[in-house]
């Protein structure tokens, strides 16, 4: 199983009644095993949650803490990055270097990483002293 086939496939069970917009995300674990997760959105919108969040929950769930490659895919024209919320989630369990690939259903990928998702990340050491 591959990030791309994992994050594809669990796309299609992504809960998205109220935007339309479904997003798979996968993140593979130091173990190397897969994680997947999807959007599941909710009638009080705020309640919803993004699939990277589903992946990463699925990973710890698992008992691992930290991960080497994020794959991210959605119907829309031009790649999807991760919001803001999202990016920090990531950053809490991948390295600065991990590559974020996001791709649409059409065969378009673009490749970043963590680090230049996040600049200035918050990170444990601000609270240091
Ligand atoms: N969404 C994700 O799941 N991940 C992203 O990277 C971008 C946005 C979801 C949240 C919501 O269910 C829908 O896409 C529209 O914002």
């Amino acid at each position: 199983m591959s990030l791309q086939k994992a994050a594809t496939e669990v796309r299609e069970n992504a809960y998205a009644p109220y935007s339309g917009f479904q997003v798979g995300a996968a993140v593979r674990g130091a173990s190397g095993t897969i994680y997947a997760g999807c959007n599941v959105e909710n009638v009080a919108y705020p309640e919803g949650t993004c699939a990277e969040a589903g992946a990463i929950a699925a990973m710890v769930a698992a008992g691992e803490t930290r991960l080497t490659g994020v794959y991210v895919i959605a119907g829309s024209p031009m790649p999807v990055t991760p919001c803001g919320g999202c990016r920090q989630k990531l950053a809490e369990f991948g390295a600065p270097d991990v590559v974020v690939t996001m791709a649409t259903t059409g065969g378009v990928e673009q490749e970043t990483t963590i680090g230049d998702l996040l600049p200035g990340v918050f990170s444990a050491s601000h609270m240091d002293g």
